[in-house]
């Protein structure tokens, strides 16, 4: 232990490091030692010296309630104009998503609610959803653009999302998403990717706008070519790559942000033992989308069973969006991916913390409790690390702490 006062010590029966392979990583009785932000120290409260006065400046004692990382949202689509219930009203009409795409709905109705909507309209209806996710403890959110398509607004999208990382608490990876959709003044798709490609892309890499760049690589979105031409720019200006993969269909998109290293794919529901194979090998992070699975009413399951067996690493998220995945709770995500996809708890839970790290390449400084590492820390009012997974409804996280802080809840 090394000779230094810390600013805080906390004290609590449970701490789940998540540091494990395949477990909990629980130290029962356990002590966090921070200094400056970050974890100086983590173990037995049996290891520490008496008085814990001349350990630490406060001494925080939680008794009784569990501490786990901070959760990670990482992937969400949070800042959009308008909602979409009258497709939810149409596809329990028996329409698809597909279908009401492809009729003009889906993705480019909520461009122009995005469109026409102010700066200050986004920002404050984007902090509520902020400020649902930190209440259950979510320390760390991911947000994508993808709602403005044009310039003008997709440049906008992402400094509100920079803008919300300094008027929060939470941390916020950026994700540029111009490949969601066809935007309706564009003629053709391939247009619409050199634009992005030689126009957005540069200014977004020069202005550090976004952390990842990310494409909806689909028969209704767009082909592998192009999604290859995007890929391809992105590492060339240095930018992380995601992709909406496998979600309505088969076409190898997984394989594709393989070869190209990708941080991780989402949804994944089609994905083959191919696809499997190859994000295995590149190190990417099959991240789970229960949420959508859900509103679609889909019955195809992404392939769990090959993922444990290639070691895939899962995370889960909550998708937020208005089409697809109008969800505002991460914990409901965990409940959801344990019922319909066959998680357990504790894979659920590490699929919040250390695997959703992962997905957005900051598995060096948060996801798990660890000396040297961010102290993003949630308390819980549990007795069973099972019941973060358990619960619907109910919202046993009491307190979130970031960089050391007590954010109130
Ligand atoms: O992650 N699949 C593409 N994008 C979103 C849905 C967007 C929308 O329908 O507005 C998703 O499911
Ligand atoms: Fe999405």
């Amino acid at each position: 232990m090394e000779n230094q006062v810390w600013d805080s010590l906390l004290l609590s029966r449970s701490i789940l490091t998540m540091e494990a392979k395949h477990d909990y990583g629980e130290i029962n009785n356990g002590a966090i030692g921070i200094k400056d932000g970050h974890i100086a120290w983590i173990g037995s409260q049996t290891e520490l010296s008496q008085p814990y006065s001349q350990l630490a400046n406060t001494i925080i004692d939680y008794g009784h309630h569990f501490l786990s990382p901070a959760l990670i949202d990482c992937h969400t689509h949070l800042i959009y104009g308008g909602q979409r219930a009258n497709e939810f009203a149409l596809r329990l009409a028996g329409k698809t998503y597909a279908e009401i795409a492809l009729a003009g709905g889906g993705i480019n109705a909520t461009v122009h609610a995005t469109r026409t909507a102010s700066d200050d309209d986004l920002f404050r209806i984007a902090s509520q959803r902020l400020l649902n996710l930190q209440r259950e403890g979510v320390g760390c959110v991911e947000i994508k653009s993808g709602y403005g398509l044009d310039t003008d607004t997709e440049l906008r999208l992402l400094r509100i999302a920079r803008s919300l990382q300094d008027h929060s608490q939470i941390k916020i990876i950026t994700t540029y998403l111009g490949a969601h959709a066809l935007p309706p003044e564009y003629p053709s798709a391939d247009e619409y990717i050199d634009f992005i490609c030689r126009e957005i892309l540069p200014k977004i890499a020069t202005e550090h706008l976004a952390d990842a760049v990310d494409v909806f690589c689909e028969h209704i979105g767009f082909t592998l070519m192009q999604t290859e031409q995007v890929f391809k720019t992105a590492r060339r200006l240095g930018l992380a790559i995601k992709c909406h993969a496998e979600q309505l269909s088969d076409i190898g998109a997984s394989q594709l942000a393989a070869k190209y290293q990708a941080l991780s794919v989402d949804h994944l529901e089609f994905l083959s033992e191919a696809g499997v194979k190859a994000i295995a090998q590149s190190g990417t992070v099959a991240v789970l989308l229960p949420g959508a699975f859900y509103m679609l009413q889909e019955t195809q399951k992404p392939p769990i069973a090959l993922l444990r067996k290639h070691q895939v690493p899962m995370a889960i998220a909550t998708d937020m969006n208005p089409g697809t995945s109008p969800v505002g709770s991460l914990l409901l995500m965990l409940n959801m991916a344990c019922i319909f996809f066959g998680l357990t708890p504790y894979e659920a839970l590490a699929g919040v913390t250390k695997h959703a790290a992962k997905a957005l390449g900051l598995e060096k400084t948060h996801g798990t409790l660890q000396p040297g590492k961010v102290a993003d820390i949630a308390v819980w009012d549990i007795k069973d690390p099972a019941e973060l997974a358990y619960y619907i409804g109910f919202n046993p996280c009491i307190q979130l702490i970031k960089a050391g802080k007590k954010i109130c809840n």
